[in-house]
This record gives structure tokens, C-alpha cells and sequence, in this order.
């Protein structure tokens, strides 16, 4: 199953709920970038934030914790609404990190870097709802996809077909129209876009395209 998932980080900070409301019949989740100032060199929401647009929207929340210490987090962001958070394989942990997750009743997702091997998810896969393979260093909006991270994905989806594991694969970072077929036909479900949805005169239409663009590619 396709889904695209706006990203807010391109949206305008003062008025993030009129964003959600713009993108809100077409898109499927909105993916809400959490940065700490110490994993990545940005700052941006925390758990108030994601409070208040949960009051906007009824879309699944999708959290992407660019954290070194998540774990004290969790519940706050559960509470706040999150469905699904999204750690990083970079901070360690990961074990005790997904554990807290499930029992929080969390969708569980599990990030890598564009420089962090397929080889560091391999003892997770059996146990995440969701794969994030970044395709660009996270940090900021606006970068360049790196295509070569498309090794990953393929690796990633032909694994999870081996061992039958229902785990969505999902890409962040330079996804655009141009983008969109190149990492689905690798292999990833869930599109996050900023720059092309938040960036575009007319932000759902450019969900649609978006839309358009990955399922003719899952279907052909
Ligand atoms: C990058 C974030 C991304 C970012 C993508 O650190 O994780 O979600 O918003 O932005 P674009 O689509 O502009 O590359
Ligand atoms: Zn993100």
C-alpha cells in the first residue's frame, strides 16, 4: 500500500494547523520531525506541538525522533497523540527502545542514516512495523535524494518478502515527482515529502501527484 506522508518541516511554523488542514483529505499520514540539537544540529518540536495539532487533525501522526535519548520521550509523545514513533539505529539501545514502544501501543519504526549499513537493522526487522531509510543526512529540509541509499531499500524489501515480515519501508528526504518512482520501485510504501508538498502553490495537489506518481510504479 502506497502512502504519502507530508512532512510539517516545510510548513510555515506559525501556522501549522492551516498546513494541516490544506494537506489533510489527501494525505495519508503527516510526518512530524522531532530534532534534539544533539543527534542532528537543528531544533525543532516537541510533544506541546504535537498536542496541539492533534485538536487539527485526525491523520495518523507519524514521529520521527532525530533524538539521542528517546526513551524518556515515549510516553509524552504518546500521550500528545503520536500513532507511530520512529528511533534512530544510530543511538543504540534499539532493543529496549522498540520494547518501550510496543507497550506503549506505539506503531514501532526504526530509522537508518544514508551511511548506516542494512546489516545494523537485519536483528530488528522481525520485530518493527516500519523501516525509515533516510535518503538524505537528516537535519534539514530541502536536500538533494541520494539514490545510492536505493541499495538499502532494495536490500530491505527483498529480505522482509524472504521472511514474509508485514513491514512497511519508508523513505525521507529529496522525495519529489521525480524521486518518488525511483524509490518505489526499489521497494519503499511511505513517501515523505516537505519541500514538494509545503514548497508547491497548491499543497494537496501535489500529494496527488505524488500519489499518482508511486502507484503507477507499484502497479506496472
Ligand atoms: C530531514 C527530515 C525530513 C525532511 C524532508 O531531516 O527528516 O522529514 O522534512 O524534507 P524534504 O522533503 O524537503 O527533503
Ligand atoms: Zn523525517
Amino acid at each position: 500500500m502506497v502512502r504519502i506522508a507530508p512532512s510539517l518541516l516545510a510548513a510555515d511554523f506559525g501556522n501549522l494547523a492551516a498546513a494541516v488542514e490544506e494537506v489533510g483529505s489527501e494525505a495519508d499520514w503527516l510526518h512530524l520531525d522531532v530534532m534534539d540539537g544533539h543527534f542532528v544540529p537543528n531544533l525543532t518540536i516537541g510533544p506541546p506541538v504535537v498536542a496541539s495539532l492533534r485538536r487539527h487533525s485526525s491523520l495518523f501522526f507519524d514521529c520521527h525522533l532525530m533524538m539521542t535519548n528517546p526513551g524518556p520521550y515515549l510516553a509524552a509523545f504518546r500521550d500528545a497523540g503520536a500513532d507511530g514513533c520512529t528511533v534512530h539505529v544510530e543511538v543504540g539501545d534499539t532493543a529496549a527502545l522498540i520494547a518501550q514502544m510496543r507497550s506503549l501501543g506505539l506503531r514501532v519504526g526504526l530509522a537508518a542514516n544514508p551511511d548506516t549499513p542494512f546489516d545494523s537493522l537485519v536483528p530488528f526487522l522481525g520485530d518493527v512495523d516500519l523501516l525509515l531509510c533516510m535518503t538524505v543526512f537528516p537535519g534539514f529540509g530541502g536536500q538533494s535524494f541520494m539514490v545510492e541509499v536505493m541499495d538499502k531499500v532494495r536490500a530491505a524489501r527483498n529480505e522482509l518478502d524472504r521472511r514474509s515480515l508485514d513491514v512497511e519501508i519508508e523513505v525521507d528526504g529529496g522525495i519529489d515527482e521525480e524521486t518518488v518512482p525511483v524509490a518505489a520501485g526499489a521497494g519503499a510504501d511511505v513517501f515523505v515529502a516537505g519541500t514538494a508538498v509545503f514548497g508547491a502553490d497548491a499543497p494537496r495537489e501535489a500529494v496527488k501527484r505524488l500519489r499518482a506518481a508511486a502507484v503507477a510504479v507499484r502497479r506496472g
